[in-house]
């Protein structure tokens, strides 16, 4: 069995590489079949380098229908078997999110349910949290609702800045987020009886960090 992953992005493309690392790495298991961007951005570029099929589907020249109506079709093209958003800005409709049921997965930069949408970083130095998080999670129609795969926590230290903390978030963001696809690629999550199950919990070796395959409340 080979799972065809698709790739969304809108901006640098780090955890598009990070992505792609994971999956170039049991070519006989898993391939990236394309890359989606709604702007001519870094990660589009980047992309493009590695030779995979990277398109630009300009949202302001088509207009939100036409460019969800071009990206589902290319993912059908494709039978992807799931749609991995990495910095996808753009909000999925739920004709989109309905035509790939469990198939659409994100990263939010935040423990989710806490700071959904955008400037999650200054949200929890602002609440003054002890820690701060990401999030991996299936899309649903709802923005960044849907059944939570994983997550990562990382200390808030004392003299954070939004900046300070959204760059020691990222290499975690990386991780969770290789850890879930390598997770879906090996077996180790699995669904059963409709839900995703992890068969062993993750567990991250990196300093500080904290990983569960449920919510962390913090
Ligand atoms: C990440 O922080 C991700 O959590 C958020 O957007 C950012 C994308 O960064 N959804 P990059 O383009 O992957 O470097």
């Amino acid at each position: 069995m080979n799972l065809k992953f698709a790739i969304a992005l809108s901006g640098r493309g780090s955890n598009m590489l990070a992505l792609h690392d994971v999956i170039a790495a049991m070519p006989d298991k898993a391939s990236c079949v394309c890359v989606i961007a709604d702007k001519d951005c870094l990660g589009l570029q980047k992309a493009k380098e590695l030779g995979l099929d990277a398109h630009h589907v300009s949202y302001k020249e088509l207009g939100k229908d036409a460019a969800e109506a071009q990206i589902i079709a290319c993912l059908q093209e494709h039978q992807i078997d799931f749609l991995l958003l990495a910095g996808f800005m753009r909000i999925l409709s739920p004709t989109f999110v309905d035509a790939f049921p469990q198939k659409i997965i994100n990263i939010h930069p935040s423990l989710l349910p806490k700071y959904k949408g955008v400037g999650t970083h200054r949200r929890a130095l602002d609440a003054g949290d002890t820690h701060h998080g990401a999030t991996v999670h299936f899309v649903t129609a709802e923005l960044d609702d849907g059944p939570i795969l994983s997550q990562a926590a990382i200390p808030i230290q004392p003299d954070d800045t939004e900046d300070t903390l959204a760059a020691r978030l990222l290499p975690a963001e990386h991780w969770l987020y290789q850890t879930v696809v390598n997770a879906l690629i090996t077996g180790d999550l699995a669904e059963e009886n409709g839900t995703y199950q992890w068969k062993t919990a993750p567990h991250c070796e990196l300093s500080d960090v904290i990983v569960t395959d449920c919510p962390i409340d913090r």
